[in-house]
């Protein structure tokens, strides 16, 4: 925890979650000002979610240093959510559970601060430079050619496994929290995010005023009220590859339970690009029950990085 959490009277946020508190409604909400925290100086707005905003902002002490490149990237509560008790402990939740992973795919955060003028608790990351997956999306609306799908979908799935392995679950995979920067995808925003055994330190949250579930991403499970696993993670990463593979959403982006009364699932087909020995694999992560979805992260990693045998015979490796 930065020293100025508790400078600002922040610090019960990580106690518990029946004991969060925050400072006074009268004076959170606060406009930012331009230079947060005494040392990041605000440029633009990147970009807003359901949860946050996202600015651009230039790290004055590295700058000081001689930092060539002190651009960063902050994110801030939405003003609803910052305006509720648990805000700035669900911020510091999606600090710590990121924090923990060391992955070149995932984001890299670097601090949790509050700014004392503002009373605002924030997130200091590094700024990525790319597009996020959903704008990929509307470049290639029929989809991905296989080489650049799997030079995507590898990577991701191999940031998924290494989350699931440190205990870690993203619960809100989806095509606008991956970004593709010039050295391959990037996973953000584990702002639902949740540890599969709590972690020491983090405060447990009561979610439920939280749970924003994804509609068209969420497994049906998740919709009806269990709690996130990496069985529902595996699910959403399947519709995002799905859908990168074939230019549409697997089940028309209707809630898995729907999709499940519609009875969607008998009607899918294997996406054009995808080749064939990877669509048994990921038919079964887009199970809409969790209890035929019988794949985890690193076997459907396994299936997409599988060379086909006519594929290695004729790169000579069967001779
Ligand atoms: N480190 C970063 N570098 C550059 N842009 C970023 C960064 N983090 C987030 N963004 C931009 O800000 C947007 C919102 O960020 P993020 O997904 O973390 O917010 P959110 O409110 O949690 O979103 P959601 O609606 O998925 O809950 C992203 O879609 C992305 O465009
Ligand atoms: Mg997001």
């Amino acid at each position: 925890m930065s020293e100025r959490a508790s400078e600002a009277g922040l610090h019960s946020a990580f106690v518990g979650a029946d004991q969060v508190q925050c400072a006074p409604a009268s004076v959170r909400g606060k406009a930012l000002p331009d230079v947060v925290a005494g040392r990041y100086r605000i440029e633009r707005l990147l970009g807003v979610g359901g949860m946050g905003c996202v600015y651009r902002a230039r790290d004055l002490l590295h700058e000081q240093f001689g930092d060539p490149a002190p651009l960063v990237a902050l994110k801030f509560l939405a003003d609803s959510l910052d305006q509720s008790p648990d805000g700035a402990a669900l911020l510091y939740s999606e600090f710590a559970l990121t924090r923990h992973l060391y992955h070149p795919n995932v984001v890299r955060l670097y601090t949790f601060e509050v700014d004392t003028d503002c009373q605002r608790a924030f997130i200091s990351m590094e700024l990525m430079q790319g597009l996020t997956l959903d704008r990929l999306l509307c470049e290639h609306p029929l989809g991905l050619p296989w080489k650049m799908l799997r030079s995507i979908a590898l990577p991701l799935l191999d940031a998924v496994v290494h989350a699931h392995r440190r205990g870690v679950l993203h619960a809100d995979l989806k095509p606008s929290n991956v970004m593709l920067c010039d050295d391959g995808p990037r996973l953000f925003d584990f702002g639902l995010g949740q540890a599969e055994e709590g972690m020491p330190g983090l405060a447990r949250l009561s979610r439920t005023r939280f749970n924003a579930w994804t509609p068209g991403y969420a497994a049906a499970e998740l919709l009806e009220g269990a709690a996130p696993s990496a069985c529902s993670d595996v699910f959403a990463l399947a519709c995002v590859l799905y859908e990168l593979a074939g230019g549409k959403h697997p089940y028309r982006r209707l809630p898995a339970t729907q999709a499940r009364t519609e009875g969607l699932e008998r009607e899918l087909r294997a996406p054009n690009t995808l080749p064939r020995h990877c669509w048994s694999a990921l038919r079964t992560a887009l199970a809409l029950d969790a209890s035929r979805r019988t794949m985890t992260a690193s076997e459907l990693h396994a299936a997409l990085s599988r060379v086909p045998f006519w594929r290695a015979r004729w790169q000579g490796r069967w001779w």
